[in-house]
């Protein structure tokens, strides 16, 4: 049987030789397949004489399985080899930036409000929110305004079919944090307003601040004090302010503030229209009847209140000409003011 042992070794180095899992298996059906060499060796058995076969034939099926075997481990080999060299190409180098590292930003619009809320609360002032579906007591009512007076045609009001309306301004929320009768206060309540317009400077939804500050003595210097001590640290500018007489109907006296232009410095230009002042906040003293709506004495307590748009103070400070780019989503627009 020497010629078995020589055939094995063949068939053993071929096996060996196989450097792919297909080459591997064209070796495994050549040797055991109908016509291959073992096959061919297990048919001569019938030749032999019957006292020779049972030994002979153990010998053939031994060799078969050597060969087997060492199929069955290079098979093994071959395939680890394949992941490894799958994984190796695929690696992934955690070191790497990600893709699509796209950051996203703060809208100017809420940049600036963080910005109010931040200068405001490092002045002892707390935030305050409220609903923006309101009912006619708290935006009109309560705030001195009754139903025939001429001040609801300057608020062009969304109203809902059950007559709740969209508030027209964020003075409600004046309303509803003095009725839980916790004074002092200090307050700032920022947030959307709502009123039928739509043009270069006006838009149907649009965001105010309400300023509310009500002790005992609280009188019109402090709210002249605190109104360009906020303008002065928002605009980062040592800019000038000015009050001039106006009429709201919740505030007594009333006062329209304006601030030397942050473009020309009050020498006048495109954008003061050549005044040098722009108009940026209304405000007074809280109107008696406000008082008495909201169950606030008004023998002991005086207070002031101020409001003020958002956007433009966020027009102002960023540079922007036209109120709608806020609303349009251009990124284009929105990329330039990154992150807060
Ligand atoms: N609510 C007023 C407006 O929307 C602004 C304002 C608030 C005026 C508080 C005075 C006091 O025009």
């Amino acid at each position: 049987m020497g010629d078995l042992a020589t055939l094995l070794r063949q068939a053993l180095d071929e096996v060996t030789a196989s450097t792919t899992l297909a080459a591997l298996d064209e070796v495994r059906v050549r040797w055991l397949g109908k016509k291959g060499a073992f096959t061919e060796q297990l048919k001569a058995l019938g030749a032999l004489p019957a006292a020779d076969r049972p030994a002979v034939g153990a010998r053939i099926n031994e060799a078969k399985q050597q060969f087997e075997a060492a199929v069955e481990s290079t098979r093994e080999a071959l395939a680890g080899a394949a992941v490894e060299a799958e994984l190796a190409a695929g690696r992934i180098d955690v070191s790497l930036p990600g893709r699509g590292e796209a950051r996203g930003g703060i809208h100017p619009v809420t940049r600036a409000r963080l910005r109010i809320e931040r200068i405001f609360r490092d002045s002892g002032f707390e935030v305050a929110t409220g609903p923006e579906i309101e009912d006619d007591f708290h935006n009109f009512e309560a705030l001195n305004i009754p139903a025939d007076h001429p001040a609801r045609a300057m608020h062009d009001t969304f109203y809902f079919p059950d007559g709740r309306l969209l508030r027209t301004h964020t003075s409600p929320v004046q309303i509803r944090e003095l009725r839980k009768g916790r004074l002092p206060l200090a307050m700032i309540m920022p947030g959307r307003v709502y009123r039928v317009d739509y043009d270069m400077t006006h838009s149907p939804m649009f965001h105010q601040v309400e300023g509310l500050v009500v002790d005992e003595g609280v009188n019109f210097a402090n709210l002249k004090a605190v109104l360009q001590g906020f303008l002065r640290a928002f605009f980062e500018k040592d800019l000038r302010m000015r009050l001039r007489p106006s009429y709201f109907p919740f505030t007594e006296p009333s006062a329209e503030v304006d601030m030397s232009c942050v473009f020309c410095d009050g020498a006048g230009c495109r954008v003061c229209k050549h005044t040098g002042w722009l108009e940026i906040a209304g405000c007074g003293m809280v109107h008696p009847n406000v008082f008495a709506a909201a169950g606030v004495d008004a023998q002991r307590w005086t207070g002031y209140a101020f409001g003020m748009g958002i956007e433009r103070l966020a027009m102002l400070r960023y540079g922007v000409s036209d109120l709608r780019l806020f609303y349009e989503s251009d990124l284009r627009f929105l990329r330039q003011f990154g992150a807060a």
